[in-house]
Parts: C-alpha cells; structure tokens; sequence
C-alpha cells in the first residue's frame, strides 16, 4: 500500500525543518502555492499541516499562516549565549566598556548600602516604593511623557514583564490585536502564548498608517494597539509628531487600548512626545532601562491611565507580588544621580558612530539610512532569502537575524535585522562587516523548495 500523499508532504516537512531548512519559527508555504509545485490540492497540503501541528512540530495561525514551532523562536532571532568565535549582530543591547561597568558597579553598591536596607528587603508596596516610582516618573519625563505624578507610575521586571502583563489584563484569549506589520518577536511570541489573534497594520517610512488601522478597526475591532513609536525594532523608523497625532485620533475615535513601547525613546536626538500624552486615558507607556543602562537589572516603567493605576498594581500582585526593591534602588540612585542619563547619551553616540561605519562598509546594494538605532533593517539583493542568508552567515560565524521573525503579515519579506551594539569590541565589529558584505555580494541561486 502507497503512503498518502498528505503524509509524505508531513515526512518531507519534519526533514527539512530537522536539518534546518526550515528553522524554528519560520513561515511555510501557503497552502495553495506548495499544492500548485507540488500538483496536489490545497486540501491535501492543510491535511499534511494538520497533522504537523497535531505532533507540535508547526502552529497555525488565522491570518498568518503556518510556523514552524514558535517554543523556541526567541533563541533562533537572538542569540544571547553565543560562542565568542562568533560575530554577534543579533542582540539589541548597550555596548558595555569599562566605564559604563564601572558606574553600573558604583550604584549597585550604592544601594546595597542604603540605610533604608530593611525597607529594601521587606515586602513593599505592590506598586512598588514610592521614591523607585518617583525615579521611574523622572526617567519617563525626561523623554517627553506627561504624568501627573508617581501614582501613576508602576515598576515592572523589564518590558517584556510589562508588555506581558498588559495583554493578559487587558485583553482576552481570540482578542484581535494591532501591531506593526514588523515587529518586535517578543511581542509575537506573547500574543501567540496567551492565544490572541495578530494583524499587522502596514507602515510606510512614518511607521503605521493611520488609515490601515481605521480600516481594520472598522472590519474587525481589535482590542488594543502595540506601537514601538522610536526606533522601531525592526524598522529602525521613528514615528513623526504629526503622525502620532493621526495615529492617536485613530486610537481615540474607535476607544481601543493603547499599548505604547518606548524602549527606545532614549535614542531621539530631540524629544517627541509620546502617542499616550494624546490619549492618556487609553495609553499605557512603557519604559525600560534595558537598552540604555543594562537589561539585566530587569527594570521598566509603566505609566497606566490613572483610573487604572491600581487595578494594575494589584495584578503585579497577583502575579509577581512587587518589582524587586534592592534593584530599583540601584536604578533609582543611576537616575536621582544623573549617571542614567549620561550613560543613555553616550550609548546613543556609540549608535550614531556604528551606524555610520555599517554604512561605510556594507555595500551599496544594501543600502540604508543612518537611523541612529541599535539596529540596521538591511534589504538583501534578490538572490538571497532572508533564511537563508541568516544561515549562510551563521555558518561563516556571523549571527544575524532573519526577517521572518519579525513579520506580522502574510507578505514575503527579504531582509535582515542587524545589531550595531552586541559586539562591543569595535574591532570585531569592523572586522563582522567585512565579512557580510563579502557575503552579501555572493550570489546565492539556491532557494528552498521541494
Ligand atoms: C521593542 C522592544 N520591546 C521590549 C524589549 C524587551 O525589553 P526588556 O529587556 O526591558 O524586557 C525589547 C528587547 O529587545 C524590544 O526591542
């Protein structure tokens, strides 16, 4: 007896997807392109992706299309624990020298010896001590939110806490929600573990289109908005004034939540002021320190509209008790001090100065602008797909993030995502570049198919 067909598609799947063809979190084929190469019919193919997500080896979802399994996505865009013999452009962290060390050290130690040390170890506030939030308020302002004073500033373990615990209270499981049609994979990952439902929203060189998000607010409603306004990971695009106002009239107009990530607002050379100061009532204002200052102490900011101020805090609560104080006194002291700022400031030079030495090195087929973000958004030549160029370079050392990671739509996307800040020696930096561009010139005819 012969094997189904819907089987043999499955068996060839799991081997590519096993040998890496298809790596972790990676798009397969639209039912009815791979049906029309391979002469079979559409239903045959979803039969053969069923079963595929039955064994957990792909998830499906509405409107999206078909992934390899998302479990370990994460670590195929961002390779925290790579070897040293590999070129890092993949994690989107400050680049650490010893002096930037050195004053992280200074205030650690400050807030080991504070004299309020059993305040420091006790169970605070859910909310956090009000002198940590007062910091984070100060940290927020500086960048151009509006607040009325710490009470509506809570702390979270990081964005990634913060934006977790914002989608889970404020929206349900099969909950429709906006994000830019690239966007950070974090934010992917959350909304595909709690189950909500994704649309990407197009953007042009602004950011998102206001009238693309009237347009899916009129069809299908969703619940809350994710915009990463500044620098937006992976676009590098930062979004104009007037066109958060449109985006905020949007918001306004059809009364959806606002989740607004500013990581990294630091980065503007001239403040612009945040979506939520538009729609304070609808926004939620994300902070961190993990770009600026250092990602392991694990501290962001919140500002909630100020009728949800509590109803947040008792869900860190619930769900992590308190932020932990003994680091948010060492942020605390970074800020009060000023050294937070400083240290942001120079990081922001270091992007400036690596952005412009990617553009002296890579080829001009690649060509970007200099967005002063930690990351480069490079278009590949034709010839290469972004999966493949992300494991061609891999095999020449060079850790780099391939777009499919990054796409909330169900468009095709050639590029890559490169970090100009995981390699702090700029040696290494310079010498990765190199090596790239002698990549990216390659021709690469082979493609991924059956
Ligand atoms: C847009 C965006 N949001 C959130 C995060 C996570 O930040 P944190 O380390 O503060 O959790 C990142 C990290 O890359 C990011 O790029």
């Amino acid at each position: 007896m012969s094997t189904p067909k819907y089987l043999e598609i499955a068996s060839t799947i799991n081997t590519m997807i096993d040998s890496g063809e298809y790596p972790k979190g990676s798009k397969l084929p639209p039912h009815r392109s791979l049906a029309n190469d391979l002469g079979t019919t559409p239903a045959t193919v979803a039969k053969a992706y069923n079963f595929l997500s039955e064994q957990g080896r792909i998830e499906s979802f509405i409107g999206r299309g078909s992934f390899v399994s998302h479990d370990k996505a994460l670590d195929q865009v961002i390779y925290s624990e790579a070897a040293n013999k590999e070129i890092n452009f993949s994690i989107l962290q400050p680049c650490f020298d010893a002096e930037h060390l050195q004053l992280l050290d200074s205030h650690i130690q400050t807030a080991c010896h504070s004299p309020d040390k059993v305040l420091l170890h006790s169970y605070a506030e859910s909310s956090g001590i009000w002198q940590h939030r007062e910091a984070g308020l100060e940290w927020s302002e500086h960048f151009g939110l509006e607040a009325k004073s710490a009470d509506e500033i809570l702390l979270a373990n990081g964005a990634q806490h913060a934006l977790s615990g914002l989608i889970q209270l404020y929206t349900k499981p099969g909950d429709l929600i906006a994000v830019e049609a690239q966007t950070y994979p974090g934010i992917l990952s959350i909304l595909n573990f709690l189950g909500r439902r994704v649309v990407g929203i197009s953007m042009d060189d602004k950011g998102m289109i206001p009238k693309a998000l009237n347009e899916t607010c009129i069809g299908d409603c969703p619940k809350m908005v994710i915009i990463v306004p500044s620098h937006q990971n992976p676009t590098g695009i930062s979004m104009p004034k007037t066109r958060r106002e449109e985006i905020a009239n949007v918001i306004e107009k059809h009364s959806i939540w606002l989740l607004e990530d500013d990581i990294y607002g630091f980065l503007n050379q001239d403040v612009i002021s945040p979506l939520t100061n538009l729609v304070p009532h609808l926004g939620f204002y994300v902070s961190s320190l993990s770009k600026a200052i250092s990602p392991g102490l694990r501290s962001a900011y919140i500002k909630a509209p100020k009728a949800e101020a509590r109803h947040l805090a008792n869900f860190i609560r619930a769900s992590i008790w308190l932020a932990p104080p003994l680091v948010f006194a060492a942020a605390s002291s970074l800020i009060k001090s000023g050294d937070a700022f400083r240290l942001a400031t120079r990081q922001r030079n270091i992007a400036n100065k690596r952005q412009s030495i990617a553009q002296e090195l890579l080829p001009s087929s690649g060509a970007f602008k200099n967005t002063g973000s930690y990351h480069i958004w490079l278009t590949l030549p034709d010839d290469w797909s972004s999966e493949e160029f992300a494991l061609a370079a891999k095999e020449h050392k060079l850790l780099v993030s391939s777009a499919s990671y990054f796409n909330a739509t169900a468009e095709p996307l050639n590029a890559i995502r490169l970090s100009v800040m995981s390699e702090s020696n700029e040696k290494r930096y310079k010498h990765g570049l190199k090596e790239l561009s002698l990549l990216l010139e390659q021709k690469q005819y082979k493609h991924i198919h059956f």
